[in-house]
């Protein structure tokens, strides 16, 4: 069985994966997406995305990390995809899963589930550009509104040159809401020649094993789940026991103190608030340290909360 962890824009950045990957257990991450309109990127933004590059394209624990590219033109979605393959990235995947408005109006993501034959486009025009012995994978959801075209966009994708392809067990319209509907994956795993891997509320092992029997794949990607339970991979593939809350909070002031930079230490009171919903699912320690920080605007008052309320 492989996991992968998923893309999430605005949370599962650079320190984000070291972490999470260093628990071990995870195969492969996907980077947050790429918005692909009608430029082609400088370097420095995509070793901005996924500082790895500077890695040979891996985590430190050494699971390869790939660039996820969003667009609608096939060329320029190849051309960028080309650059990040010479840049380092061992491997692009696309994302045609999207919910969000700004991005769906302007033709990117899960609004192209619409037009399967543009995704056979994308996919083959990426493929031509990305050198044969790198993977193509593209990440789906269900449909837009209802999943008439499932099956045709996950054809389009194999047929345009994927290798793989994962499946948000949802469709866009129903954003989040659970259930997700792993027994669609199954329907459209049938016709398929190339891996497909299972994506969609996997909280648990429970939920990895009920999701793997009723999809039918060996494969599973991992998002909400891996934050909320950060060694959630490692329970699945070893049973290791839930990682215990003291080590939550050694890895709060690790996720802390990573980044170096000015810029991006600004977004980190945000993002450590944004990480406690999650962690509020798994642990009950979780709310109390969530009230003590929410009013705090600097990173050295947070690590200070953490460090005095967690001996
Ligand atoms: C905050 C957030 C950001 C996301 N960003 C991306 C993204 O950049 N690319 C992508 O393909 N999917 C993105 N997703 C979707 C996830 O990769 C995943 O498909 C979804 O969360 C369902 O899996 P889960 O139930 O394991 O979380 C995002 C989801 C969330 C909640």
């Amino acid at each position: 069985m492989k996991i992968i962890l998923a893309p999430m824009e605005g949370v599962v950045d650079h320190a984000m994966r070291e972490l999470l990957t260093a628990s071990g257990h995870y195969d492969l991450c996907i980077t947050e997406f790429v918005r692909v309109v009608d430029q082609c990127y400088k370097p420095a933004y995509f070793y901005k995305i996924c500082p790895e590059l500077k890695q040979n394209g891996r985590t430190h624990s050494g699971v390869p990390v790939r660039i996820q590219l969003l667009g609608q033109h096939p060329d320029w979605m190849a051309e960028n995809a080309h650059i990040a393959t010479e840049l380092g990235s061992p491997g692009i995947d696309l994302n045609f899963g999207c919910p969000a408005k700004t991005v769906n109006k302007h033709k990117g993501g899960a609004v192209l589930l619409q037009e399967p034959e543009t995704l056979y486009k994308i996919v083959n025009a990426v493929r031509r550009a990305v050198p044969a012995h790198l993977p193509l994978s593209a990440k789906m959801r269900l449909g837009y509104e209802n999943t008439d075209l499932a099956q045709d966009c996950a054809l389009a994708l194999e047929g345009g040159g994927a290798d793989m392809i994962t499946i948000h067990a949802r469709t866009k319209i129903e954003g989040y809401r659970p259930p997700a509907h792993w027994h669609i994956i199954n329907d459209i795993r049938q016709d398929m020649t190339i891996p497909v891997v299972a994506n969609g509320d996997i909280w648990t092992k429970k939920d990895a094993e009920k999701c793997r029997k009723i999809s039918g794949c060996d494969d599973i990607m991992i998002g909400r789940g891996a934050l909320c339970l950060p060694n959630l991979a490692a329970v699945i593939k070893t049973d290791e026991v839930p990682m215990p809350w003291a080590d939550i909070c050694g890895l709060l002031i690790e996720y802390a103190t990573f980044q170096r930079d000015d810029m991006a230490r600004g977004f980190l009171p945000n993002r450590i608030k944004q990480w406690f919903h999650y962690l509020k699912r798994q642990y009950p320690e979780a709310p109390h340290f969530f009230e003590k920080l929410k009013t705090l605007r600097n990173i050295e008052e947070i690590i200070a909360m953490i460090l005095h309320e967690r001996c």
